[in-house]
């Protein structure tokens, strides 16, 4: 059987309605001017999605870059998939709207696809007033897609159960890979029919020599990455790796060819060691 294909071009339906790419550029840890000449290169790579957020500090220089090289690749602004993310929940829903125009501003793009509570850090409160503020930007253009991130099993049942919802989310963007696996989110949802994108799909890096992710590569005859990007892929996820290097971006996104079999992902589904790269707000209050 062949393998399923998943390119720079594939794209996953969001339960909205709206579709979005399928492997994305991860833009955190980036330089304004690392932001600015990766997603530069990236789109002339072929990416056409790039996850970036407040926190980053690289709204505008990613924004920019995409304004000022659509055009040379005969894209328009509807060709690419823009993320950003509140930095800090808060009670006041003013306070929310005006920092999610605010970002919209910083990127010059017009809207923003798809924006994300960057944690449930906050508290029920802080979380609802800022969920409400991203579904009026929805409903007003700001903003076309709606989700969040770091969200646990908890704080997913909390929103979607929520009497006042009006616009369900429709990502939880989550650390995911062999190392920290995160079923428990991946399944809620599933059962939600939210889509998950897999943040730190290369482990940033600090597994690439594990025994089994090297046999496992070797086996395929790909890279470490290639491998850890297609465990995101088979397992129905987007994932979102991050590189300031074009060789590398390239390398990420070029996973077709081979297949992993039920054994391979079961292999690496038993690397678990609940590794946190980062952070791991998954448990807030
Ligand atoms: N929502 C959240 O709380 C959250 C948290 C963390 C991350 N994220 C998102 O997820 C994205 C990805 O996560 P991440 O940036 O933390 O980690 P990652 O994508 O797992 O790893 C990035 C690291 O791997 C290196 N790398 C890239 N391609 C490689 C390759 N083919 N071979 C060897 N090394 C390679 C990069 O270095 P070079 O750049 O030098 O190539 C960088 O050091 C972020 O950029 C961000 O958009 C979200």
């Amino acid at each position: 059987m062949a393998a399923t294909k998943y390119t720079l071009a594939s794209r996953v339906k969001l339960a909205d309605g709206h579709t979005m790419p399928q492997i994305q550029l991860g833009l955190y840890m980036m330089t304004r001017s690392e932001a600015r000449s990766a997603v530069t290169a990236a789109l002339a790579e072929g990416y056409r999605g790039f996850d970036c957020a407040q926190m980053y500090h690289n709204e505008k220089e990613a924004g920019q870059a995409l304004r000022e090289s659509l055009e040379s690749h005969g894209l328009t602004r509807a060709d690419v998939f823009y993320t950003s993310k509140l930095a800090e929940n808060r009670t006041s829903y003013d306070a929310v709207r005006a920092s999610i125009r605010q970002s919209v501003a910083a990127c010059g793009l017009g809207y923003i696809d798809l924006f994300l509570l960057h944690s449930p850090y906050g508290g029920p409160a802080a979380r609802w007033a800022s969920w409400r503020a991203v579904e009026d930007a929805i409903g007003e253009g700001e903003v076309k897609s709606g989700g969040v991130s770091n969200y646990g099993p908890q704080h997913v049942e909390e929103l979607v159960n929520h009497p006042g919802l009006k616009v369900k989310p429709v990502v939880n963007q989550i650390e995911s890979h062999p190392f920290n696996t995160r079923t428990d989110i991946r399944e809620t949802c599933t059962k939600h029919g939210i889509v998950v994108e897999a943040y730190a799909p290369l482990v940033r890096g600090m597994r690439m020599r594990h025994p089994v992710v090297v046999q496992l590569a070797k086996k395929h005859g790909c890279t470490p990455a290639q491998l850890l990007v297609r465990w995101s892929l088979q397992h129905g996820m987007v994932p979102l790796p991050k590189s300031v290097k074009r060789a590398r971006m390239a390398e990420n996104a070029d996973v077709n060819g081979f297949e992993l079999s039920a054994d391979d992902l079961a292999k690496l589904d038993a690397l678990d060691e609940h590794l946190v790269t980062d952070w791991d707000p998954t448990d807030a209050e």
